[in-house]
């Protein structure tokens, strides 16, 4: 059999995640290219009557446009402020199931919904597996426009690499209309206390490490699915 490309491993992930999803859930839907996997499955799963009473939190405006062309059912965190299950994607994952998240940009909003969360689902293909955050991604952080580039030079003073992300030439915007930097800090030994300290930062809205939140997390790999758990 040929080896899976890693779209195929995305979707194996996502649609196992999906199945965790029982009638009658509050359901946080992540975004990114693996979360979508999971919430096709679970409209396939409301269309075919196998799931009912779903009601569905997405985590960006993207996701929210995928939920509502789908059909699924939403609602919102004032309506609902406990989310039952929420599967959402990762850049990396550790072997204490910390993550860094904020590939494309969502992580304010996926981090909110995952504080509301009982069961955090994190599904991935296994190369986002690793040994310690930070080796060969950078963290993604939320910032405001004002006073950004004070912000670039904090974090190159703690000892990070900050880049401004673009699209298209200009700089990326987040669905807060913020901007995001992206902060290589190579192999971080502590992720807790970086997080703390960029918590403690005016200007800084989000960072993208996500400390003891998860609970599960599926990875698909050449091998098949695994379904750890904490
Ligand atoms: C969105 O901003 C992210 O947190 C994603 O959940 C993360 O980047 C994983 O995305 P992919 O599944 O597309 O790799």
């Amino acid at each position: 059999m040929p080896p899976m490309n890693t779209n195929a491993l995305k979707k194996q992930a996502g649609e196992t995640a999906a199945a965790l999803v029982e009638s009658g859930m509050v359901v946080g839907l992540g975004s990114g290219s693996t979360a979508i996997f999971a919430t096709r499955r679970i409209a396939q799963r409301i269309r075919s009557g196998a799931l009912a009473d779903i009601l569905a939190i997405p985590t960006s405006l993207a996701t929210e446009a995928a939920a509502i062309e789908l059909g699924i059912p939403l609602t919102t965190l004032a309506e609902r402020p406990r989310i039952d299950i929420t599967i959402d994607g990762a850049d990396e994952v550790d072997p204490a199931f910390n993550l860094i998240k904020g590939g494309g940009g969502a992580h304010l909003r996926e981090k909110i919904v995952a504080q509301a969360t009982e069961r955090l689902v994190i599904v991935v293909d296994e190369s986002k597996l690793v040994t310690q955050l930070g080796a060969s991604w950078a963290i993604p952080i939320e910032v405001i426009p004002f006073g950004w580039g004070a912000q670039a030079r904090y974090l190159e003073a703690i000892g990070a690499t900050a880049k401004l992300r673009l699209d298209g030439g200009a700089p990326f915007q987040t669905d807060q209309g913020n901007l995001i930097l992206d902060a290589d800090f190579g192999a971080i030994a502590d992720p807790a206390g970086l997080a703390r300290q960029l918590e403690a930062r005016a200007g800084i809205v989000e960072h993208g490490l996500f400390i003891g939140m998860a609970r599960d997390v599926v990875s698909a790999g050449t091998d098949g699915v695994r379904h750890l758990r904490r």
